[in-house]
């Protein structure tokens, strides 16, 4: 009689419809059932290197003991409560202790689920500041190439792409402009003037990924080109908000992205990092001038937002638990140790020919493989270097044919070595087979 015991992965094949994946054709995914620090461990044993910090979240490392301690103990006291008509310690402490690394013209926190609904909180507060002032301003700009998150608001201020086609006509029309090329560049400044000058004063907000544009490709830009914007935009009243919910947290260097800035944002869009990468919370920070455009006897000023698990307890816990490490001045030691090993790395392969426009802010380093300097999210080449680092037991996420490190950083200087080497005897094996990064490749190596 056959065993009707199945594997994890058949058990899943039947009753999990998995995000970004096609069930039509998709290899198993890897069933993974512990995590330590930097390594994921699979059921058989086998041992991960998470190069990407499980899509950007885990900073720390895995099952870090004190945030997994701080965790059991807030489970144990207070698992969950209501947040409208009710506060609680975690939500109040990780409030006060944002605000205190935050720039100092943020007031309040408002508590949500994970990146797209932090963004949704953004665009909402900025459309119903204008709103609530009486004042008629629903245009909003946004870079090209921009990922905001998958939920409506969040892929409206997106790049429009295959994500976000079968949905085109619902979403809301965002004007856009390129990002800076350089510190001089003053194209996106002067595609702004010409907008604004087409649609005065009609403009309520300008989101950015500050820095960095993450699923777009790693597009690192200039941060003094991004305060001329940002001053710009000021000067025309329009509400900067800055989507840190990939940048913060230490990744480009320094707590935010945004404190490479002279100007600073109104509005910040928190989550992924903020709790170390354990428990799924978002934050959205406004400055004061916003929150008072909603104090009013007037009931129809209410922002009208919340979710079930606003400012989960044991969320917040992990925040602050994730905080204490941060703060620690080991933890910004190791973010300056793995920019400077990660600089040395850039400078060795920036002499092979299949390497495009290698670079590198904080701790994240990419580069485009073969000579398309664009990053193309559905090129090719990408299968192949997915399972090319899988099968050496590294999860490397490529987005496209741009390849990035993005690890916790709690990484020692031997497990970077591991990755670098990696990644050099691809970039050998690719020359080698003088492989072509414009054909097809399927999972197993082989050209079509
Ligand atoms: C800059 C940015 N904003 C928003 C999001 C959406 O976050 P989430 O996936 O938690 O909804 C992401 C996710 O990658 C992101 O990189």
């Amino acid at each position: 009689m056959k065993s009707e015991i199945k594997s994890l992965t058949e058990r899943d094949s039947i009753c999990i419809w998995h995000p970004y994946s096609q069930g039509f054709n998709s290899t198993s995914p890897v069933p993974v059932v512990r995590a330590e620090r930097i390594y994921l461990i699979a059921e058989n044993g086998e041992r991960y290197i998470d190069g990407i910090s499980s899509w950007w979240t885990n900073i720390h490392g895995h099952s870090n003991p004190h945030i997994s301690r701080e965790i059991a103990l807030q489970a144990s006291e207070l698992d969950h409560v209501i947040f409208a008509g009710f506060t609680h310690p975690p939500a109040v402490q990780l409030a006060e202790r944002l605000l205190n690394i935050l720039p100092e013209n943020q007031s309040r926190i408002f508590y949500s689920d994970d990146g797209s609904t932090a963004v949704e909180v953004a665009l909402k507060m900025a459309l119903q500041y204008w709103t609530n002032k009486g004042v008629d301003r629903k245009r909003i700009i946004a870079f090209e190439n921009a990922y905001h998150g998958d939920t409506f608001g969040a892929m409206s201020v997106s790049a429009r792409s295959a994500f976000t086609n079968p949905f085109g006509d619902l979403l809301f029309n965002v004007d856009t402009i390129p990002i800076p090329s350089s510190d001089d560049d003053e194209t996106p400044l002067t595609l702004l003037d010409n907008l604004l000058k087409t649609y005065n004063n009609q403009y309520a907000a300008f989101i950015f990924e500050p820095l960095v544009q993450g699923a777009g490709g790693m597009r690192m830009y200039s941060a003094s080109a991004l305060d001329r914007i940002i001053r710009y935009c000021r000067g025309n009243k329009i509400i900067c908000i800055a989507d840190e919910v990939m940048t913060g947290f230490g990744r480009t260097g320094s707590f935010f992205a945004s404190d490479h800035l002279k100007e600073k944002p109104d509005i910040f869009c928190l989550s992924k990092g903020l709790t170390g990468g354990t428990m799924p919370l978002g934050a959205t920070s406004c400055s004061e001038e916003i929150y008072s455009a909603f104090l009013s006897d007037d009931k129809s000023k209410t922002f009208f937002h919340g979710h079930s698990f606003t400012a989960n307890p044991i969320a917040c816990r992990a925040s602050l638990a994730s905080l204490d490490l941060l703060t620690d001045p080991a933890c910004l030691n190791a973010i300056k140790r793995i920019q400077n090993k990660h600089r040395d790395f850039i400078a060795q392969i920036k002499t092979y020919q299949c390497v495009s426009n290698p670079r590198i802010c904080g701790t994240i380093l990419a580069f485009e493989l073969g000579n398309d300097t664009m990053s193309d999210y559905f090129h090719s080449i990408r299968d192949w270097l997915y399972f090319y680092f899988l099968e050496k037991k590294i999860l490397l996420r490529p987005l496209g044919n741009t390849l990035y490190l993005m690890p916790p950083y709690c990484i020692e200087d031997f497990e970077l070595q591991i990755l670098y080497n990696a990644i050099t005897q691809m970039l050998n094996d690719f020359s080698i087979k003088k492989l072509n990064a414009n054909k097809s490749y399927t999972p197993n190596g082989t050209v079509t």
